[in-house]
This record gives C-alpha cells, structure tokens and sequence, in this order.
C-alpha cells in the first residue's frame, strides 16, 4: 500500500529530493468545471460547503479530471464566520455580510465556539474526502488569515480601498487588535480540527494581507499569523503560507516557522529564491496566462519549474485562484507540462 507521507505534494513541502515537480491550482474545485456548475444547480454555495457528500464530491472533480498532485477541501474562507455570529450570503456574486462588524459592542458580540460542533460538517467532508482520495492524492485543508477575515468582517464584503478597516487601524488599533486576537483564536481550533480530522497539509490564504505598510503588517498581521503557524508546529502536517502581494514584506514572512511560502506572480521566482532560503515554494503563474496560447502556456509554465528546481521544494501552483472563465484545455496543457517536467 502506498504511503501517503511519499506523495510528492508531500515530499516537496518538506524539502526531500525529488524528481518532479508537483501541481494544484487554487480554487481549482469551482465554477470553470461543468461539472461543478451541474452540482451548484442543486446546491446554493452555502448549502454545498454545509453538505459533506456533495463538499466531497466536489473536492474529487478536479483530481478526477486532471489527476492533479493534491486535492484542497471544499469550503469558503468564510464558512467558519457564520457561527461565530457573521453569515455571509454570496447570492449576489460576491460575500456579503448582511451587517458589517465596526462597533466595539459588535465585535465583543463575535463567539468563538467548539470547532467539533460549530464546524462539525467540515470535519465530516475531510474524512469523507480522506475516503475518496485514497492514498496516493494528499488532502490539503485550509483557514483564511484572521486579517484577511478582518476585511470582510469590517467591509462586510470585497473592498477596493478597505476605507472602514483603514479606519479602524489608524483611529482604534486596539480594537482592530482584539478582533484580530479572536480570529486568531477561532482559526487555530478551526485548523486543528482539520488536523485531527484527517488533513496532510494545511495552507493560510492571507488574500488581502498585502494592502499594509510593512510596518503595520508587522504588528498587526505577522504576530497573529505566526500564533496560528505555532499552534500547528507539533501536528505534523505541512503548514503552507500564501500572503498576496507578499513581495515588499519578504524579510517579514521568513520570519515565520512554516514548511513553505505561497508566491504571487508578481515575483519573481529565480530572484527571489535567494530571499527564501529554507522554505520550500508555491507558485506562481499568472491565472490569466491560461488566457495564452497553448506555446505561452507551456513556455511560462516550464521558467517557472526550471527555477523552482533550486528551492528546496517547489510545488506548482498559479499566483491566485484560477478564473470561472478559464478554458479547460488550458489547465490540461498546463497540468501536462508540469507533470512532465523532470529536474
Ligand atoms: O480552492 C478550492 O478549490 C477550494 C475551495 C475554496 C473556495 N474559496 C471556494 C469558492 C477556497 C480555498 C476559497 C478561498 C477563498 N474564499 C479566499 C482566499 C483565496 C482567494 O481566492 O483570494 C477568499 C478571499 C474567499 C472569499 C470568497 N469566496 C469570495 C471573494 C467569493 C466570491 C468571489 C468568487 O470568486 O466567486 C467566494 C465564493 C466562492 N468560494 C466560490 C467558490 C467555488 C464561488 C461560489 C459559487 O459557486 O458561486
């Protein structure tokens, strides 16, 4: 029987030799497969991340399709919000919180609850999913960042100049802090849960991390996520972190104890690498360049494998989730590439 521990997901995240180079795309369980379009038609989006069997249907498609090296959980950043006292609808496209948490009395009326209870149906997908993949595909669970969380909570939804969270930081940054600290707290209860229920690996999706100075980055964000990162150390999962936009605060994240670093497009790799050492990497094609032709694809995608080739894991994955428009042929030539990739 095959061990999972030597899936090569797994192997590069923890930096051993190997001679490929493995590949899954964010959001790669989603709107842009047929197939998850016929199951939505049965499910709203909130009803699919609630239902285990129709989660872990999901989560199989793209592995199904693609055979690609590890499968993410479905579910939503912001599904573990709802019962801390924050549901968010996204009905109409985007999240959207039916009333924004800014008030001091609305973030002391935020709970954190027992994982195994408030979320008990994520815990139910993984080990559904955990069935379903067998041994040979690794299983990667995963928690938004308690200051991209913030964003939401305090915009009470997608923001482009996150006004009303910038406010808070400059005029009351304790009470930013105490939201944060309580975020913090749900999401390290939230991710081992994930463990315990079977996850191999686990990623932190800071999306709007990189709207800061670095400075503030530095004390408001970096000290919450190396709490959660901490929490994690003896679990002996891989913990994978994808800051966007985490160019400018290079020498920040290194800080952090974590098996590997998530990277944009905006970097990169070759340069970087040199500013990383020790981690293992993730990324970092543009999601748009699946817009190219098939010869740009395979182009963009094989720089991308050659200098990975230096870190001491690279694991293959586009800069930000993939698009609901992107062509299916596109992800097969790329998926091809890289698997077909030797060091
Ligand atoms: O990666 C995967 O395939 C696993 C599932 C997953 C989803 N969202 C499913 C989803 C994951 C890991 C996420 C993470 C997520 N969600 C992030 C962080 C990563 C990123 O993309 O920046 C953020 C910021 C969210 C919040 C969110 N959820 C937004 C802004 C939206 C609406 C915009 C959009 O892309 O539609 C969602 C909805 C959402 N999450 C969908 C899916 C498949 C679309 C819902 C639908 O089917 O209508």
């Amino acid at each position: 029987m095959a061990d999972i521990k030597d899936s090569i997901f797994l192997k590069n995240l923890r930096g051993e030799p190997c001679d490929r180079t493995p590949i899954w795309v964010m959001r790669q369980a989603g709107r842009y497969l047929p197939e998850y379009q016929e199951v939505r038609k049965q499910y709203s989006f909130n009803e699919l991340c609630r239902t285990p069997e129709a989660a872990c249907e999901v989560t199989l498609q793209p592995i199904r399709r693609f055979g690609f090296d590890a499968a993410i959980m479905f579910s939503d950043i912001l599904t573990p919000l709802e019962p801390m006292g924050a549901p968010f609808d996204f009905s109409q496209g985007g999240p959207k919180l039916e009333k924004p948490i800014r008030k001091e009395a609305e973030i002391d009326a935020l709970h954190t609850y027992d994982a195994n209870e408030g979320t008990d149906f994520v815990g139910a997908a993984i080990k559904l999913m955990k069935e379903g993949l067998g041994d040979k595909t690794p299983l990667i669970g995963f928690a938004g960042s308690p200051f991209t969380l913030a964003t939401y909570l305090i915009e009470g939804g997608g923001s482009k100049d996150f006004a009303h969270l910038k406010a808070m930081l400059y005029s009351r940054p304790e009470l930013l802090q105490r939201l944060m600290d309580k975020l913090t707290d749900q999401t390290i209860a939230y991710l081992q849960m994930q463990v315990a229920a079977g996850v191999d690996a686990v990623q932190l999706f800071d999306t709007w991390g990189g709207i800061l100075h670095p400075a503030d980055y530095a004390t408001v964000v970096l000290p919450c996520v190396k709490r959660i990162m901490d929490s994690l150390k003896d679990s002996g999962v891989p913990r994978i972190y994808f800051l966007k936009g985490s160019a400018p605060y290079l020498d920040l994240v290194t800080t952090l104890d974590v098996e590997a670093l998530g990277m944009d497009w905006t970097m990169d790799l070759a340069k970087s690498l040199p500013l990383m050492e020790g981690f293992a990497v993730q990324g970092n094609l543009d999601p748009q360049a699946l817009f190219g032709t098939d010869a740009q694809i395979r182009r963009r995608a094989l720089e991308i494998c050659e200098a990975g080739k230096k870190a001491p894991g690279h694991v293959f994955n586009l800069g930000h989730g993939i698009t609901p428009p992107t062509p299916i042929s596109a992800v097969e030539t790329l998926v091809e590439t890289v698997q077909g990739f030797r060091r």
